[in-house]
């Protein structure tokens, strides 16, 4: 047996902007999307001699493939004719579920990562994204994380300078989002607001935080069922309120973010939001996983 701990970073997005939707059912996007030092661990033991075995610090969670982690493996395997003799994937959550920060594709890209090592694959980024993309939308950016804009249905990615240095809080209220009903809600009407992602990515050629966080925008926010979408307004007036340069949701959401230039306010914006919900966090943003 041969075991590794490789750990899965959460996305937020910059900037969201859906374009159109495609003959195959999914939507061309264009996203800045950024890396946080919000984290799951997982632990893989190869050569077990008992198939796929899944286990998790959350017992709702699915064990089997429609667990994005053990979705990759799976995938993985049969791409490149591997036998691991026996696979236990442990997972240790920290990310929120169904949150809007990619954790479950966070996870299996950790998985892609940590089997090419463990089993000396010797598999390049860009096939371990070619095979992340069969797995899901965001699994390819989250293969290498970082500062990157996604395109196409999120599998197109050109790097960007990174995030001038910032404190994140995140702030998960305590409803769920369908992604597929959110972008239904979006096909049904006329966009009419969209960030500037031109002017986001030029923000970030210039190393400008407070003029990547005026921008910050996601056009899901606009779809969202109107009580929804006032939760939503309360946070981010919150982050805002204790000195957020600027607030945003991320991906389908619910989790709001807000990008903070120093830890004084950050922390009290944290003390702010964690008396009333839950999953709220200080994290960082961070150059890679
Ligand atoms: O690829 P993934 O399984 O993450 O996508 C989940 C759902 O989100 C898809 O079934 C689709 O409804 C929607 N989606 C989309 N366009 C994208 C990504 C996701 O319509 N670019």
């Amino acid at each position: 047996m041969a075991a590794t701990e490789v750990f899965a970073c959460a996305k937020l997005n910059l900037s969201l902007d859906v374009l159109d939707k495609r003959p195959d059912g999914y939507h061309n996007m264009r996203m800045v999307m950024q890396t946080v030092t919000l984290r799951d661990r997982l632990t893989l033991t190869t050569g077990t001699g008992r198939g796929l075995e899944m286990a998790s610090n959350l017992g709702f969670l699915p064990a089997d493939e429609h667990n994005l982690a053990a979705a990759a493996a799976l995938a993985l395997c049969r791409e490149t004719g591997t036998d691991p003799g026996g696979l236990a994937i442990r997972l240790d959550k920290t990310i929120p579920v169904c949150a809007g920060m990619a954790g479950g594709s966070a996870d299996a890209a950790a998985v892609l990562r940590g089997l090419n090592q463990l089993l000396n694959l010797g598999l390049s980024r860009q096939r371990l994204e070619e095979i992340g993309a069969l797995v899901g939308s965001d699994v390819p950016y989250c293969v290498a994380g970082g500062t990157a804009l996604a395109e196409g249905r999120g599998e197109i990615l050109t790097p960007l300078p990174p995030l001038p240095h910032c404190q994140v809080v995140l702030c998960k209220p305590a409803f769920s989002v369908s992604t597929p009903e959110l972008f239904r809600a979006l096909d049904g009407c006329r966009i009419l607001r969209r960030p500037d992602t031109a002017g986001l990515m030029d923000a970030l050629a210039g190393a400008d935080l407070p003029e990547v966080a005026r921008r910050m925008y996601n056009v899901f926010e606009d779809v969202l069922p109107r009580r929804r979408y006032q939760e939503i307004a309360a946070i981010k007036n919150t982050l805002i309120q204790h000195g957020a340069l600027g607030a945003s949701m991320s991906g389908t959401g619910p989790t709001v973010f807000g990008l903070f230039p120093g830890r004084a306010e950050a922390e009290a914006a944290y003390a702010a939001l964690e008396p009333l919900y839950r999953e709220t966090f200080l994290v960082e943003a961070a150059g890679a996983c």
